[in-house]
């Protein structure tokens, strides 16, 4: 008897050992540096090795579209300006139409699932909120993900070979090979990654440093285990990530609301900047003109943006006029619901190459977004925000984007 309870202990103890030493075999999480900056680069990328031979790609990191396509070389256009060579499709990375990863990408875009025209290829055309276009076919190939596994998979993937207009303030195109999609959907993709068992979770999240630089990562193990404010998910905005809608007001110990009633919000890490309609816009800008009344700075023109201040001396960093300003504050939901989102001064302006320091949330009306607003890469800065699709929750904390999560400090906590 007693025996025998000796071995089961042993060999409960054996157990016990293996599965710690599983545990981080079992993370599955896929962290991405990101490089760029809001200015003057005005996009945040990551650059994905993608092909056989494996090649890098520059991918502007965009939760507001949910495809991932690469600027392609086609025989016919040579519209391509990125930084590495085009990629090269040949007729074996083409996914045919009747593939369930072309249905996801159709439904994801909001396209008719139609294979009688060109049932060989998977056909897509896509309009961004800026009113730019991209017309390309769906590849599949092998991407190098940072993983202790070495399995290549192979993800679908558009490619584009015919962008057309685009005015979006600010961003400087000529850094990025293509667009690292990761809006809602079923083909993007975290969700391929996912559906392939590379992750556990259908999780992503994103930290833009305010000095540029920062991450991204891919499933749930890095999700901060305390600190985060959730608000959940609105299920009503297409492939948009929205917790619904919001206020925005500036400094609340003035009671100043910006917006007088809450509108639908997004967010948008493909924004370089957060757009408001036009309404709010207004009440903002008589509202920041209110906070610099008496200070040294005065308002001024400048190439860069619309609203912009100077001060006798050129301005050098965000940091030596950010006191000048005053926070704003995001809030969604009511009454118990409620969730607030601080908006510091170096998340909404932003010191230009003149020396002057401008306003960086720009008039929505102006670019058709009507009653929707955009909240931009720039107002996430030092933020980590969590994109959890299994919970249907959106979160954020505040972070330095410097320090990659790492494996200790997680699974410490984890224990
Ligand atoms: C915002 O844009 C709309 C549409 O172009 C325009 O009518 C409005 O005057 C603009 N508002 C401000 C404050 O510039």
């Amino acid at each position: 008897m007693s025996s025998s309870s000796t071995t089961m202990a042993a060999i409960w103890a054996l157990a016990i050992i293996h599965l710690l030493l599983l545990l981080p075999l079992l993370r599955s999480s896929i962290v991405f540096e990101l490089h760029g900056d809001v200015y003057p680069t005005g996009l945040f990328y990551v650059t994905m090795n993608i092909g056989e031979p494996a090649k890098p790609y520059n991918l502007d990191v965009d939760t507001g579209s949910p495809l991932t396509w690469l600027e392609c070389d086609a025989p016919l256009q040579s519209t391509h300006k990125g930084p590495h060579e085009a990629y090269r499709p040949t007729p074996t990375n083409v996914v045919p139409c009747d593939d369930e990863r072309c249905v996801a990408v159709h439904r994801d875009l909001g396209l008719a699932h139609d294979c009688t025209r060109n049932p060989d290829q998977c056909d897509y055309v896509f309009g961004y909120k800026d009113g730019e276009s991209s017309l390309g076919v769906l590849l599949a190939d092998q991407f190098s993900l940072p993983t202790n596994n070495e399995n290549r998979p192979n993800l679908a993937f558009g490619c584009g070979y015919d962008q057309e207009g685009g005015q979006e303030a600010g961003k400087k195109l000529v850094e990025a090979d293509g667009v690292l999609g990761i809006g809602r959907g079923t083909g993007d993709l975290v969700s391929q990654l996912k559906q392939q068992g590379i992750i556990t979770d259908n999780i992503f999240g994103h930290c833009l440093g305010v000095h540029g630089g920062g991450f991204l990562f891919f499933g749930g193990d890095r999700v901060p285990s305390a600190g985060v404010t959730w608000v959940p998910m609105a299920q009503n905005v297409g492939s948009h990530y929205s917790p619904g809608a919001a206020t925005l007001n500036l400094n609340v110990q003035l009671e100043y609301p910006v917006s007088m009633e809450p509108m639908t919000t997004m967010f948008d890490s493909g924004s370089t900047y957060t757009y408001v309609h036009k309404d709010t816009y207004g009440r903002l800008i008589s509202a920041v003109g209110v906070t610099l009344e008496g200070s040294s700075l005065t308002k001024v023109d400048d190439d860069a943006l619309a609203e912009c201040w100077e001060e006798n001396e050129p301005i050098q960093f965000v940091d030596d006029v950010k006191s000048k300003f005053k926070p704003l504050e995001l809030t969604f939901g009511h009454g118990a619901n409620q969730a607030t989102m601080e908006i510091p001064p170096e998340n909404y302006i932003v010191v230009t190459k003149t020396g002057k320091v401008c306003l960086g949330i720009l008039n929505g009306s102006q670019i058709g977004l009507d009653r929707l607003n955009l909240i931009g890469g720039n107002t996430m800065q030092n933020y980590i925000m969590i994109y959890d699709n299994e919970r249907a929750r959106i979160g954020w904390a505040r972070a330095s984007c410097y320090e990659m999560p790492g494996l200790e400090p997680l699974i410490g906590s984890r224990l």
